[in-house]
């Protein structure tokens, strides 16, 4: 089957109909994974345009914010936890407007900006339209940018669950981030200077800069031997980065300190963990607590740094910027006209 846009004509890929399947409309595009594995596994398709079930909106993306999380999924990372459904479009994060609401939803009309965070186990943000829950939904405060929004959530959230995780950060605490140019460590430097912290943040050269911008209070290149006396004492790390940039600053600890992680449950080689306050932070969608972050963005008190944009096309390449480790802030997908 062909379809002539203007002067160009697309055939539609082997065994795709441009319709979908119920007939209610052109197909869509969307980066999905039949199997898990490397970069050869993803590919862009032509897919039927989902339909919203009960308590569930479909938007039409503008953005999708891309994580750490997109590549290990396509991996197999979670695969023992619970296997997903094949084919799976990746993707959490995503900003665009509410174009079709299921039944029982009142939340948002048609035509709306929103932003969110879609469900791990449905995944669907890489795509030009997806499916969510409406309470997993934030309205995009004017004065923040559509790809700002779809930066925003799983790293912001996740940011401000390391700082209030269990305990809150109180203002002169002595932070420390393990990563702070990356897309959780950008907004949890910031959001602990909001808390009235002292802040000190790790990174490699190339972003010290960058992590000084966000008002930390020390900025300390990563390989550096002298991080005691630099540092000590600490009263609580965000690591965002795993066991190996956690190895040595267990010394420089005050007893009883808090030890956050987004990437590993900590464990002190040698060390008594039971000695301080450990925990691996997770996160699940939270509206009001995103549309306040929003906020923070729109006031000017909170920045997102987005270093690429890139096209829902580029997928592969965005995940394999992420997946190279160096990213400062965010990368982003740019999908839909805003
Ligand atoms: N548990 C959850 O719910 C949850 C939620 C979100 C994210 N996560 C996980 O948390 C981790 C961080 O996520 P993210 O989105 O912030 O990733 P990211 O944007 O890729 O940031 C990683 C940052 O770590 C820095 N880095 C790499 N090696 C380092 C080292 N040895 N010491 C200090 N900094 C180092 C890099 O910057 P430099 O090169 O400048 O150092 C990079 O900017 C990922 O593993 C992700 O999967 C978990």
């Amino acid at each position: 089957m062909r379809r002539v846009f203007g002067k160009i004509q697309l055939a539609a890929p082997a065994g795709v109909s441009w319709l979908s399947p119920r007939g209610s409309g052109i197909g869509m595009r969307a980066a999905r994974i039949h199997g898990y594995g490397g970069p050869e596994v993803l590919r862009i398709e032509q897919v039927p345009i989902p339909a919203p079930g009960p308590g569930q909106v479909r938007v039409r993306l503008t953005a999708s914010g891309v994580n750490p999380l997109d590549w290990k999924v396509r991996e197999g990372a979670l695969r023992d936890i619970a296997p997903l459904p094949l084919p799976f479009t990746l993707g959490r994060d995503l900003c665009g407007v509410v174009d079709s609401s299921g039944p029982g939803t009142s939340r948002f009309r048609c035509g709306e900006t929103v932003m969110g965070l879609t469900d791990w186990r449905s995944g669907g943000a890489f795509a030009e339209y997806a499916i969510v829950a409406e309470s997993d939904l934030s309205a995009k405060p004017r004065g923040i940018s559509h790809i700002e929004a779809a930066a925003l959530p799983l790293a912001g959230l996740t940011a401000h669950a390391t700082l209030t995780s269990q305990h809150a950060v109180r203002a002169g605490e002595r932070v420390l981030v393990l990563g702070g140019a990356g897309g959780v460590g950008h907004l949890a430097v910031q959001l602990a200077k909001l808390r009235g912290a002292w802040v000190a943040a790790t990174t490699s050269r190339h972003h010290l800069e960058f992590v000084r911008s966000l008002g930390a209070d020390l900025v300390i290149e990563r390989h550096r031997s002298d991080l005691a006396a630099l540092l000590a004492p600490v009263d609580r790390v965000i690591d965002t980065v795993g066991p190996t940039a956690l190895a040595p600053i267990w010394n420089i600890l005050k007893p009883g300190a808090r030890i956050r992680s987004t990437v590993a449950a900590p464990a002190a080689p040698g060390a008594d963990v039971g000695t301080y306050d450990t925990a691996l932070v997770s996160i699940s969608a939270d509206s009001m607590l995103l549309a306040e972050l929003a906020q923070l963005l729109a006031d000017g008190q909170l920045r997102v740094e987005v270093q690429r944009v890139l096209s829902l096309s580029q997928t592969g390449d965005a995940l394999a910027l992420s997946q190279a480790g160096r990213v400062r802030g965010k990368i982003v997908l740019s999908i839909g006209q805003f």
